[in-house]
């Protein structure tokens, strides 16, 4: 009874949108969405993953006919992408801005996208900052912060038994907060930190020394975040330089992404770390995006492409909504909340940033390859507003 009544409501209030959507004005007039990505770079693979789930999102509305999209690429290089934010705005008028990969892009692009009043959906970046101390109503966070990886997997180490670890990441934004988040929480929780180092971003091809310095200092685990091209390059060296037989390696998931784990190979085996996304997750939700995401690409998605899809999501429903012009967007973004492929999601009302569940998977042998096995689940993990003022 109860399943008719809903499925009734549910019913009348789509044929209620559907109807709005054909006699609102709003709804015949096409966004302008600028996708600002890094398709070069260390981060190119991620980028193109983004625009993909992001693509995907539009054509499953059946609205992609009013979405009209303007691409640019960061190069991952800060000057860069505020350069084609500000071309975006200014020049393309775009309605609202999505992407953004890099912490550091993010950070060089704040004071402009607040200043320009132009609606940001971030779908990588998780600069802790764009969602607490330098908090921007225009900017609505859909992917994750920084912290809220990281941070859950202190205590969850320390519960394991894990007491001293050593620490390592790349040298700009994400590495340091990544690294900081969960430093804090693994030494509150009783953990000592042994070492840590920071490598210079998009420069280092030789992680041996590092590893080399971190096994010295005798830790019962390293921790680290990389991404793209050096996750690549780090797992295989930590395995290839025999540190993979001396000392687990734990991190933030992205180090062994579903999008670039087979380039990894068996040195990724056993390596455990927490993401808001695998796509092992179990979930009528789950299971429907990756079914379609495989039809379309052959392929299992990533983290990177539900962030795309979810951006492209909370754009949809936003414009479907009724929601036109930038002012309006800005705040319909912020109001969005649904169960999606990695769960629920619901946007911070006190920072814009996303609350949701994070998940601990290990990286195994499956029959069809490498593939990601869930050991724990923290869930609706939220930052504190640290400072967000709108
Ligand atoms: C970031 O710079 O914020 C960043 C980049 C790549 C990731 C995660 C975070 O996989």
């Amino acid at each position: 009874m109860i399943k008719t009544i809903k499925t009734l409501t549910v019913g009348a209030l789509a044929l209620a949108g559907a109807s709005a959507l054909s006699l609102s004005p709003a709804a015949a007039k096409t966004t302008k969405v600028g996708l600002l990505l890094p398709y070069a770079g260390v981060y190119a693979a991620l980028g193109t993953e983004i625009d993909k789930g992001f693509m995907l999102a539009l054509e499953q509305s059946g609205m992609a006919g009013d979405f009209k999209i303007v691409r640019e690429d960061t190069e991952v290089k800060p000057p860069v992408g505020l350069a084609k934010a500000r071309k975006l705005a200014l020049q393309d008028q775009v309605d609202v801005i999505v992407g953004i990969v890099s912490s550091g892009v993010l950070g060089a692009m704040r004071d402009f996208i607040d200043g320009a009043k132009v609606p940001l959906i971030v779908a990588n970046a998780g600069n802790n900052d764009a969602t607490g101390k330098r908090c921007s109503k225009y900017i609505t966070r859909v992917s994750f912060s920084n912290g809220q990886i990281t941070r859950p997997m202190g205590k969850w180490m320390y519960d394991k038994g894990i007491r001293k670890v050593y620490t390592l990441g790349p040298d700009y934004a994400a590495g340091r907060q990544m690294i900081e988040a969960f430093s804090k929480a693994f030494t509150a929780a009783g953990g000592k930190i042994v070492g840590s180092d920071f490598t210079p971003f998009r420069k280092t091809k030789d992680f041996g020394p590092y590893l080399t310095k971190a096994k010295a200092a005798s830790p019962d685990a390293i921790f680290v975040f990389y991404a793209g091209g050096e996750a690549i390059s780090f797992v295989k060296q930590y395995s290839s330089l025999g540190i993979k037989k001396a000392v687990p390696l734990y991190g933030a998931g992205f180090l062994t992404s579903p999008l670039y784990v087979k380039a990894e190979g068996p040195a990724a085996e056993g390596i455990i770390t927490s993401l808001h996304y695998v796509p092992t997750i179990k979930s009528a939700e789950n299971d429907a995006f990756v079914k379609v995401f495989k039809a379309k690409h052959g392929r299992l998605p990533s983290e990177f492409a539900v962030q795309g899809y979810d951006a492209g999501r909370t754009l949809v429903e936003a414009v479907k909504g009724g929601a036109s012009g930038r002012e309006a967007l800005a705040a319909a973004f912020a109001k969005v909340s649904y169960n999606g492929p990695r769960g629920p999601l619901k946007i911070d009302p006190a920072t814009n940033n996303v609350i949701q569940n994070i998940y601990v998977y290990e990286t195994v042998a499956g029959a069809g390859g490498l593939t990601q096995k869930i050991i724990g689940k923290i869930e609706n993990v939220t930052d504190a507003p640290n400072g967000c003022k709108f």
